[in-house]
C-alpha cells in the first residue's frame, strides 16, 4: 500500500508540466484521479461526462480506466487550458466540447451519462439538478475540494456547508463522504424523484 499511484497516466507528465507554465492552481490531484479510473473501469461501454475539463488532468485518468467501449464528454469554458487537454489526449473516445456548461448544461439532450465527475460551479453549487437529471440510476456523481482548500474565495466555505446538507437530504442519492485527497463525495443515484 505504500505506493498508492503505481499506474499515473502516461500523459499525465505532459500535461503537468504544461499546466504548471500556466500557474493553474484548480487541478485535480493524483488521488482523486485514481479514484475516478476505477470508478470509470466499473462502466463497461459507459458514457462519462466530465465538467470543468481544465487541462486534462482528470480526464488523462478517467479514459486510462474506460474500456474501448466507453466514450467521454468534457466540457471546459477555457480555450487555453482545453488546448492543452486536445494536444495531450488524441483518443477517439473523448469528445472535447469548449463550451460554458451553464448554457451546455440546459441545452444537452442527448443520452444520459453512467459517470459525471463535476468540477466546475456548473453542475456542482450551480445547476446540479440539471446535471443529476442527466445521471442514470445507477450511476456515479463524483465531486472534489469538499474539504476546506486554500484557493476557497471568501463565502465559499457556507455554500460547500449548505450544498453538502442538501445531497444529505436527498432521496434519490445515496452518499459516501471521503476524508481523503481534497474531501470527495461520491454519490450513486437511486431514483429520478428528489
Ligand atoms: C477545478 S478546475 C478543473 C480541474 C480539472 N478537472 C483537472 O483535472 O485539473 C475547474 C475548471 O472549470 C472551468 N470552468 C469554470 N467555469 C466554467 C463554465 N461555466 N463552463 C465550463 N467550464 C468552466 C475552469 O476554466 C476550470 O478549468
Amino acid at each position: 500500500m505504500k505506493n498508492v499511484f503505481n499506474d499515473i497516466p502516461v500523459e499525465y507528465e505532459g500535461i503537468a508540466a504544461a499546466t504548471k507554465e500556466l500557474s493553474f492552481n484548480m487541478a485535480s490531484d493524483l488521488h482523486t484521479g485514481s479514484l475516478l479510473k476505477t470508478l470509470a473501469a466499473s462502466k463497461r461501454g459507459g458514457r462519462i461526462l466530465e465538467l470543468g475539463t481544465g487541462s486534462g488532468l482528470a480526464t488523462s485518468w478517467i479514459i486510462s480506466g474506460m474500456d474501448d467501449a466507453s466514450t467521454l464528454f468534457t466540457v471546459e469554458i477555457n480555450e487555453v487550458l482545453l488546448a492543452i487537454a486536445q494536444q495531450n489526449l488524441k483518443d477517439k473516445r473523448i469528445s472535447f466540447v469548449l463550451e460554458d456548461a451553464y448554457t451546455w448544461l440546459k441545452e444537452y439532450r442527448d443520452e444520459k451519462f453512467d459517470l459525471i465527475f463535476a468540477d466546475a460551479m456548473p453542475g456542482k453549487y450551480d445547476l446540479f439538478e440539471e446535471a443529476l437529471s442527466l445521471l442514470k440510476v445507477g450511476g456515479f456523481y463524483i465531486i472534489d475540494d469538499m474539504l476546506p482548500q486554500p484557493n476557497w474565495p471568501a463565502g465559499h466555505a457556507g455554500r460547500v456547508e449548505a450544498f453538502i446538507k442538501d445531497m444529505e437530504n436527498r432521496k434519490d442519492i445515496i452518499i459516501t463522504k471521503l476524508n481523503w485527497s481534497t474531501g470527495i463525495i461520491l454519490a450513486v443515484k437511486i431514483s429520478t424523484g428528489k
